[in-house]
């Protein structure tokens, strides 16, 4: 179908006094008596481009005005009348593509985000939507950009795994077999089963990253991964993509630079490309948006240890709901605390006690904390979990004996420690929680097409 794209109809003053023909929907529509109005949006940009009629020129118009319906426009490209940066269209000639009857459930009102949750086949449709999810692409291409830029290879590591990444047992079974009582035990069952032994939904790329980064030195991996954990928080989904570089000859600082600079790329290509978006957000949804992502790319984050966050946190005036002592897990309460009130901007916290962290860790000469970092940021929490990995191979193995682990099932993980290890390290970035800090969006569910949580799977 030849038409023009509205995003290409505004600021090209050479397209002024010629016919062009654009399609879209119909997001508002206006009646008077000699001429009626309508702005019309084709989701290639956050701006509504209005038509006019003439009605003495189309005569028949109500099949145009209903709001949803999609619509074939051509005519003539005008300077607005009130807006004078801004242009519209003279409307010669209409042909509805797609009726759009009245129960159309985006009418004119400001719909709360939980309802639009209920609805999220026309969510999208909707002006949030439209910028959350261009941001969405632009950031993908950028977390891209970064690492082609910077030699890495990108590999794509298998989604069907025999292996618990995290060790946190929150994986989803897969399994061909439906419900039967044939099985005596459970090893009798997995073995009949597809694979003939247990599998699951990968939580992590990063087992098989690590044998990719042992071959091609930097890698990167962008994909989803599945956490069948049941917290229904706003920061939690059960399917969320996830950016996970893996970099041979790297000590913590060196991975810690790297993510770094990657959130300021992130922010800044956000800031050079979604510049009408991000006013979008700061004016819905978080004040000072703009302002907050230029300081966040113009200063270096906070870097803080595990044990001094602590001792700040016992020293803090706050009453927390669950109880600080060293070696406890963070809660969201004390993560916020320490980004929003201590520090006040992103914060890597370093040097977590070892048992609260994941068996691949490198072990500290402490003999308590493991070379591991989360990045916090304010509004959001954690973003990034990030290690130097344990290169030593008695180290590793004796971390996952301690942990009971079936070491069998880690058998080439294990091997590269055997075959030229080398120090490594690498990170998880959750692509909807860094989108959420560059939207001030603040749950989950609204930056995912399809969020699916516990409980709920559209
Ligand atoms: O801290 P996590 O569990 O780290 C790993 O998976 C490592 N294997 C990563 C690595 O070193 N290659 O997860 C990394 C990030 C978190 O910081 C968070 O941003 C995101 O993944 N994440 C989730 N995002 C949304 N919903 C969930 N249920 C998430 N779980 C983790």
């Amino acid at each position: 179908m030849k038409h023009t794209d509205i995003i290409d109809i505004f600021g090209k003053e050479e397209l002024i006094g010629t016919r062009v023909t654009v399609c879209g929907w119909v997001r508002t529509s206006r009646d008077s008596k000699n001429m009626a109005f309508i702005e019309l949006n084709d989701g290639t940009t956050l701006k509504h481009l209005q038509i006019v009629i003439d009605k003495s020129v189309l005569t028949d118009i109500s099949d145009y005005m209903k709001l949803g319906t999609s619509l074939k426009v051509s005519g003539t490209v005008v300077k607005s009348a009130v807006a004078a940066d801004s242009v519209e269209i003279n409307a010669e000639e209409i042909e509805v593509l797609g009726e759009c009857p009245a129960d159309y459930p985006l009418q004119k009102k400001r719909h709360t985000l939980e309802y639009l949750r209920t609805i999220p086949h026309l969510r999208v449709r909707t002006n949030t939507f439209n910028a959350v999810f261009r941001v969405r692409s632009v950031v993908s291409a950028a977390i891209h950009e970064f690492f082609q830029n910077r030699h890495f290879v990108y590999v794509h590591t298998p989604l069907i795994t025999a292996s618990d990444c995290e060790g946190a047992g929150e994986m989803f079974k897969v399994t061909t077999i439906g419900f039967s009582n044939n099985y005596k035990t459970e090893e009798e069952y997995n073995a009949d089963d597809f694979f003939g032994r247990r599998a699951a939904l990968s939580v992590s790329g990063q087992l098989e990253g690590e044998v990719a980064a042992m071959a091609f030195g930097k890698i990167y991996t962008f994909g989803p991964s599945f956490r069948a954990e049941k917290s229904n928080t706003p920061r939690h989904v059960a399917e969320f993509w996830h950016v996970e570089p893996e970099v041979a000859f790297a000590e913590l600082p060196d991975i810690i630079e790297i993510a770094e600079d990657m959130i300021k790329y992130i922010i800044n290509t956000v800031l050079e490309k979604c510049s009408e978006e991000l006013k979008f957000f700061d004016a819905h949804f978080e004040k000072g948006l703009i302002e907050k992502l230029k300081n966040v790319a113009e200063n270096d984050f906070a870097v803080m240890t595990y044990t001094e966050a602590i001792d700040r946190l016992l020293k803090a005036d706050v009453k927390f709901q669950y109880p600080v002592e060293w070696g406890c897990d963070l809660m969201t309460e004390h993560e916020k605390y320490i980004s929003e009130v201590i520090c006040k901007k992103p914060v890597f916290l370093t040097d977590y006690p070892k048992e609260i962290k994941s068996f691949y860790m490198k072990q500290n000469p402490d003999g308590k904390t493991v070379a591991a970092t989360d990045l916090l940021v304010p509004g959001v929490g954690e973003i990034i979990g990030c290690s130097e990995r344990e290169a030593d191979l008695d180290k590793l193995l004796s971390a996952m004996k301690s942990r009971n682990m079936t070491l069998e099932d880690y058998e080439h993980y294990i091997a590269l420690r055997r075959f030229g290890s080398v120090p490594h390290s690498g990170f998880g970035l959750g692509l909807e929680r860094i989108i959420m800090y560059v939207t001030g969006v603040q749950n989950i569910r609204d930056v995912i097409l399809y969020p699916r949580t516990v409980g709920n799977i559209y």
